[in-house]
């Protein structure tokens, strides 16, 4: 296994390249199950969850190249809609294998994820939005068997805006019969992404980002012909980065108002904010006020940016008052954090921090992939060095993570871990 090592303390300036979104890749890959051909993606970020997709897609008999951020993925022929536990359990979001295969195919057999670091995240909202557009769901030794020889549109009504249990439906809709309205959708920009990219392969949809999608259903689609949108998440942990090494960074490859909730935050905290049509620069004013939030639902702050945003308020001037409302367990990075000799008080779903002037290096263990971004930040701020250990877990969603740092004066590098 690898870990980074870290000397921290240097305030970090300059320009960063967003990487193609990683969860609006995972489903508008998968989605390339839905098109009777061959299709093309560009801007697909090279990470081990991409990685993953790319074996569960050739398991399935789609034929794939990947090179230079480009993936091609042919679907002319599907060998089976048999999704494994040993590779489902690599990465959650291979359910969302279900509704293509099921529209698709009219069957589909995906092991259940299991639970993961940051919640239990059941697929419940996913299987009862199948069953409403006519599917037969069963579940047997550890797998969804899920059948339809049609799927029938309907109006499905989420019981809470899920990012994927949204994309799920709206695949499986695309080749229904009949229209479907799907209601209290999420609004995510990486759903706004996958419409798109549908579009793209004849799919009829609109309404995406907003609650209310509606989907003409179509007998076949094409391949697929899209540039991944750029990663809002990846561009906010590196102006977080910013904000606690007391620099400016100007992060290139997305709309701002991807992130707006994030950087009305920023802007408390009393960063100035500049906004370009495709890039956003954070320059720091000196020691961050202490800022509070909660995490929401699109266009509410994002949770995948909670652990980025809490490492920044260790060293702020004041108390923040931090609440996770979207995962039960996604405080792992809390302890850790504490190694550093940062001040955090877990209270349910909140925690509080009390801004310290400093953090001390120390060697801290990664957990979940936003928590590991999190100790990267602690890291480059605590005075010493640090080493953070596990980070698989980055490298699932940061392409060339200290590759990007280094160019911004960072003093990082990834070595073995021989512990
Ligand atoms: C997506 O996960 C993202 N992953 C997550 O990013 C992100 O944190 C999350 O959306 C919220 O924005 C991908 O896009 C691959 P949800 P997803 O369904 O779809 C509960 C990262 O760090 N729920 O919106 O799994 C669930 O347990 C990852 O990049 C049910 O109860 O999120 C959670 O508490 C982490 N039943 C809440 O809803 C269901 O059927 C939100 O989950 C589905 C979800």
């Amino acid at each position: 296994m690898d870990k980074l090592k870290i000397q921290g303390g240097v305030q970090l300036n300059g320009t960063v390249q967003v990487s193609g979104a990683k969860n609006a890749a995972l489903p508008i890959l998968i989605s390339a199950i839905l098109g009777g051909g061959k299709s093309r993606f560009e801007r697909v970020p090279a990470l081990q969850d991409i990685k993953t997709t790319e074996l569960v897609l050739n398991h399935l008999g789609l034929a794939s190249t990947f090179e230079n951020g480009v993936m091609t993925l042919d679907a002319t022929k599907i060998a089976t809609v048999d999704a494994p536990y040993d590779l489902v359990r690599k990465m959650r979001a291979s359910v969302l294998v279900l509704g293509p295969l099921l529209a698709r195919e009219g069957r589909a057999k995906v092991s259940l994820p299991g639970g993961c670091a940051i919640g239990a995240r059941p697929i419940d909202f996913h299987l009862s939005a199948l069953e409403k557009l006519g599917a037969k769901i069963t579940l047997e030794g550890g797998y969804v068997i899920a059948e339809a020889k049609r799927l029938r549109g309907n109006r499905v009504a989420f019981e809470f805006p899920s990012v994927g249990a949204t994309e799920n439906a709206m695949m499986a809709a695309t080749l229904a019969d009949g229209e479907t309205l799907l209601e209290n959708c999420a609004k995510e920009p990486e759903i706004v992404d996958l419409a798109i990219s549908l579009r793209s392969m004849g799919a009829k949809i609109e309404g995406e980002g907003t609650e209310h999608i509606r989907i003409q259903g179509v007998n076949s689609l094409s391949g697929a012909n899209h540039r991944i949108v750029g990663d809002r998440i990846e561009a906010g942990t590196f102006l977080a980065v910013a904000l606690a090494t007391r620099g400016k960074i100007r992060v290139e490859g997305l709309a701002p108002h991807h992130l707006e909730a994030v950087l009305a935050k920023f802007e408390s905290s009393g960063a100035k904010i500049h906004r370009d049509a495709d890039a956003i620069t954070l320059e720091s004013t000196g020691r961050a006020r202490g800022t509070d939030f909660q995490t929401q639902p699109f266009p509410g702050f994002p949770t995948d940016m909670q652990a980025q945003f809490m490492a920044a308020m260790c060293l702020a001037d004041g108390p923040s008052l931090i609440t996770e409302t979207i995962f039960e367990n996604r405080f792992m990075h809390v302890p850790e954090l504490t190694r550093l000799g940062a001040d955090l008080t877990i209270r349910g779903n909140s925690v509080l921090v009390r801004g310290k002037e400093k953090l001390i290096a120390a060697p801290v263990m990664a957990t979940d992939l936003r928590a590991s971004a999190s100790l990267v930040m602690g890291g480059l701020c605590a005075e010493g060095e640090t080493t953070v250990s596990r980070i698989y877990h980055l490298d699932r969603g940061y392409e060339r993570m200290e590759e990007k740092l280094r160019s911004l004066g960072a003093k990082i590098d990834r070595v073995k871990d021989e512990s």
